[in-house]
């Protein structure tokens, strides 16, 4: 089957890849410890349920406009004043079918041949493949894990070239809890308000940070930036709505109108019953949030502790999301087929069954991405597995 040259370009997602092994060795009834997923292991708060049903009972089964209905892009608009501090109207915002769909919409609205974006690393595995399906390409720009894995002005500064159009700002981030207080994030604002750099600011871990760390947001701290800034979010993690499949994007209304004729011609509206309950849940109650911030947070602890008294691994604490990612380079033998963390993740998947996720695909190859969001039995059996396992390895 001779299929489209573009998909020559892009690879399955890394951790789609392990999801699908960890379900092959659940099925053939392995005590598989799963550490792979990108998802909170808790419910869909039972309100957002109820909002979802009573839409569906009501007749909500219908399509609605492409970028969602009033009731949705009103929740949308309340809350972008409510936790931001900031005014957008209807046809600035559009609801589409996940964060992903929203950035891809995104890129595939702003993007074309030759364009560069500045990705720092490491940067969450889909950015690069989605920029290639737009035409264009990831500019890599590599952080330190000494200065916990943060881009300062001067890398963000030697990153840009003509061909420079945008660059992509997560915080906190997938895969290393990446977050920027205020002064580190303006910072890097500065750098980017001398050049013509659009901003896309992937907000879907926005609402989990830890403690009382001060998040920096890009439109708080430099409105003047508004028309060249596109802010993308999701349901997906803040209310366990993985599988309901609903992100927003908010940006100026020439853009979010060319998103939506994009979008039209493509999904066109996401689900009408997810709309409701994605309504439901950025507007009603959101005691859900710190509940299970509190869990992670707990999690978070023992996992960084764990991790940091096994030898040859080294773990910066995550200021943010909920996965942690370790340094397991000393763990790492070419002689033995452990070249990358990759080949690690095969090996533990393989001896200790706990999967988790390589680290070459997030740009960083001499590490892993280990996901906290399962029980705290599950934790502790797991680090015990992969403790074992490395210690078994003989390398550190
Ligand atoms: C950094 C980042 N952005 C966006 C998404 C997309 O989330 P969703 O499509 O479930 O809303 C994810 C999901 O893993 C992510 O980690």
């Amino acid at each position: 089957m001779e299929l489209s040259s573009r998909l020559k370009l892009i690879k399955p997602s890394a951790t789609m890849v392990v999801n699908e092994k960890a379900t092959a060795l659940k099925l053939k009834g392995v005590d598989l410890i799963d550490f792979g997923a990108g998802e909170p292991d808790f419910d869909t708060p039972e309100s957002i349920k109820n909002a979802a049903e009573a839409a569906m009972r009501a007749g909500q089964t219908k399509y609605t406009p492409v970028g969602g209905t009033d009731a949705l892009k009103t929740a949308i608009i309340a809350k972008l004043k409510r936790d931001n501090g900031l005014d957008y109207a209807k046809n600035e915002v559009l609801a589409s079918c996940g964060g992903k769909h929203s950035l891809f919409v995104a890129f595939q609205a702003l993007f074309g041949n030759g364009d560069e974006v500045i990705v720092p690393a490491p940067f969450w595995v889909s950015y690069p493949d989605m920029l290639l399906l737009a035409g264009a390409k990831a500019r890599i720009v590599s952080t330190k894990e000494e200065n916990e894995f943060k881009l300062t002005p001067g890398d963000l500064e030697a990153a840009f070239t003509p061909s420079t159009r945008a660059i992509i700002l997560n915080s906190p981030s997938n895969p290393a809890g990446v977050a920027y207080d205020e002064g580190e994030l303006s910072a890097l604002l500065d750098v980017i308000a001398k050049r013509d750099c659009l901003i896309i600011s992937d907000d879907v871990y926005e609402k989990m940070v830890y403690g009382d760390f001060k998040l920096g947001q890009v439109l708080r701290l430099r409105p003047d930036l508004r028309g060249r800034t596109l802010i993308c979010n999701s349901v997906s993690k803040t209310y366990a709505m993985t599988g309901w499949r609903i992100g927003y994007s908010a940006g100026p209304a020439a853009l979010i109108k060319a998103m939506t004729t994009l979008q039209g011609q493509m999904t066109s509206n996401p689900s009408s019953v997810a709309q409701a309950g994605a309504a439901q849940a950025l507007g009603g109650p959101q005691d859900s949030v710190p509940l299970m911030m509190g869990e992670f947070a707990k999690r978070r602890d023992f996992v960084v502790d764990r991790l940091r008294k096994i030898p040859g691994v080294r773990c910066p604490k995550p200021q943010g999301a909920f996965y942690v990612f370790p340094n397991i380079d000393a763990h790492l033998n070419p002689s033995k087929g452990l070249k990358t963390g990759d080949d690690l993740a095969g090996y533990l998947i393989e001896e200790a069954h706990v999967a988790v996720v390589g680290g070459t695909d997030f740009g960083y190859p001499g590490h892993i991405r280990i996901s906290y969001a399962t029980s705290m039995h599950n934790l502790e059996r797991g680090l015990d597995r992969i403790e074992q396992a490395l210690r078994k390895l003989g390398n550190a």
